[in-house]
């Protein structure tokens, strides 16, 4: 099984999905792709990068994805052949040990969906934005909504994560202890529906100057 995320979550960046598919049919191998940070974000509608690619109802691939992020609700979901959920549904312990999802969470998470299929335009909305914030940090556009920005250190970082508050920007940060020594990174979300002017005009001058020294 080869394991891999559509959108990778720490650093934006997309996995080769047709290729590594390609291996897999070589050796035999089951693609997982973990859809969390594409569904509602990559692909024309925000099918996500696999439905995009056509790949999504390969008997050779499974996909994971999370109710928590584009769908703002909680919980996951399996999509896989009917012998990927049976076995599941019979064996896998987590899922059989825990409790269901609660039937507000799937009501979010299916009006979430309901917004997407209706608004397919705010995928393509929600990359652009993350395209223009990465260009303010002087960084590739990221695949998705996540972009990520190396610090020179912890100090930085923290230093760049407090003024952006003050500035009303919140921004995530990854350090050591919780990263390798050496990583430091802001870790930025773009949004659908930022206001090119009211937002993202000021965030993106401000990124500039944190990011750029
Ligand atoms: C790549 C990836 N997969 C899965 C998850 C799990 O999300 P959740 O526990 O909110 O469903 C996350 C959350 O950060 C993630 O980044």
């Amino acid at each position: 099984m080869v394991l891999v995320e559509s959108v990778y979550s720490v650093l934006g960046d997309a996995a080769p999905l047709a290729e590594l598919l390609e291996v897999c049919r070589a050796h035999g191998a089951v693609l997982l792709v973990d859809e969390a940070h594409g569904i509602g974000v990559t692909g024309d509608q925000g099918q996500g990068s696999a439905a995009a690619l056509r790949i999504a109802a390969d008997p050779q691939v499974v996909l994971t994805l999370t109710l928590s992020k584009s769908l703002a609700s909680q919980g996951g979901a399996v999509l896989g052949s009917p012998e990927v959920r049976d076995h599941l549904v019979n064996t896998a312990r987590p899922f059989i040990y825990d409790t269901g999802l609660a039937p507000a969470a799937a009501g979010a998470a299916l009006a979430a969906l309901g917004v997407l299929r209706e608004h397919p335009e705010l995928a393509a909305a929600v990359r652009h934005n993350s395209a223009l914030l990465a260009d303010a940090c002087g960084v590739d556009a990221p695949a998705g909504a996540v972009l990520s920005v190396a610090m020179p250190g912890p100090h930085e970082a923290l230093a760049a994560v407090a003024t952006a508050a003050q500035h009303g920007i919140r921004i995530g940060c990854f350090r050591p202890p919780s990263t390798p020594d050496g990583t430091s990174r802001l870790r930025l979300t773009a949004h659908a529906d930022h206001h090119p002017h009211d937002d993202l005009a000021g965030a993106c001058l401000l990124l500039k100057e944190l990011t750029r020294g």
